[in-house]
């Protein structure tokens, strides 16, 4: 039988490359849209490739056309939160304008499933930790603000046309890599936590910096959930199966339930890598919420989502062996 073709916007990213994967693995054929503004085309190693813009109607118009899609998993978009408080205009442009030309174009060629990457920024500064999915939605980045704009839009369109069903997963912090070191994260200017440890291990920086020790959190540092790739990747897989059967619009968190401060972090990946990397504390960074930790009892419970990687050893340690092998292949270029 022909495989189903999925259409994955961003799918040459972190995220959306593992989740390509997993969708040829179930037996679907991802048909990866990007424009490689910070995907890399090394990682589309399964599918087919489209080079191109989500806000190129004709373009996504003809590959649904001639993939004969009927799902969609929207990663594409800018997520940097510091970022987003310096570039907003990028932030509303890519994350709710660019996302808003996707969905017309959706609804314009009857797709029936759309799969949403949001994100735990969507909360702000919640009230109650572990956060549920019906904590307000008061977000305190411009970054978190593009992604409750497209909730609401898919909340509105899905009203409006009966045949379209949309997941959000609200992600909180994703980190890790592919087991085998296939995938993983190769941003060009890093940001994140994990990413940042492990490099300045390797030498490439001369110390890390931690943002903010006055957080109202048991050592000051911020919290945040950080849930491995292959777990996240995972929902995807049932976020879609779901839609396909339940054909139902959902919103879930994707976490573990569990928060991790930065000098935990900081410390684990001493003792992954074995390296007494410098840390050295530094002013809160702009846009940090001081803890983001999931409630993830609905996606459980609805999608039947079990985690089998809720270990930060084991997240760093896939990362590890990921960045070391990043490095080796970066020297070999050289
Ligand atoms: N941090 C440091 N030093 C660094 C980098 C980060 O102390 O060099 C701190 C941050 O201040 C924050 C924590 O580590 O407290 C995690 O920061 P990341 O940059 O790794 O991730 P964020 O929490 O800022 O954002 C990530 C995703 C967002 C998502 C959010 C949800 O990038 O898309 O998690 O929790 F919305």
């Amino acid at each position: 039988m022909a495989r189903e073709n999925i259409l994955v916007t961003g799918g040459a990213g972190y995220i959306g490359s593992h989740v390509a994967r997993d969708l040829y693995g179930k037996g679907f054929n991802p048909v990866v849209l990007d424009n490689l503004s910070t995907g890399c085309r090394d990682n589309v190693l399964y599918g087919d490739f489209v080079l191109g813009n989500i806000n190129d109607g004709p373009l996504v118009a003809r590959t649904i056309r001639e993939y004969n899609i009927r799902g969609v998993i929207h990663f594409a978009a800018s997520i940097v939160v510091e970022e987003s408080v310096s570039r907003p205009l990028e932030y509303y442009e890519n994350n709710s304008l660019n996302a808003f030309r996707l969905v017309k174009t959706c609804i314009e060629n009857d797709i029936r499933e759309f799969v949403f990457s949001s994100t735990a920024a969507v909360y702000g500064i919640p009230e109650k930790v572990p956060v549920p999915e019906t904590a307000p939605m008061i977000p305190i980045n411009p970054y978190g603000k593009s992604k409750v704009v497209t909730e609401m839009l898919l909340q509105d369109v899905s009203v409006a046309y009966p045949g379209f069903h949309y997941i959000a997963l609200r992600y909180f912090n994703v980190a890790g890599a592919d087991g085998e070191a296939r995938l993983g994260q190769n941003y060009r200017k890093p940001t994140h936590l994990m990413t940042l440890a492990l490099r300045t291990a390797l030498g490439d920086y001369p110390e890390l910096k931690i943002f903010g020790r006055d957080y109202p959190t048991p050592d000051g540092t911020a919290v945040r959930d950080y849930i491995h790739i292959d777990d996240l990747s995972a929902a995807h897989l049932l976020a879609l199966g779901y839609l396909k059967n339940e054909k139902k619009s959902r919103v879930f968190n994707c976490g573990y339930g569990v928060g991790r401060s930065v000098a935990e972090v900081v410390a684990a990946a001493r003792e992954v890598t074995g390296v007494d990397f410098r840390a050295v504390p530094c002013d809160r960074r702009p846009g940090d919420a001081p803890e983001l930790v999931a409630d993830s009892r609905l996606i459980r419970t609805e999608l039947g989502w079990i985690p089998r990687f809720n270990d930060l050893h084991y997240i760093i340690e896939t990362a590890w062996k990921w960045e070391k092998k990043l490095k080796e292949e970066r020297k070999v270029r050289k």
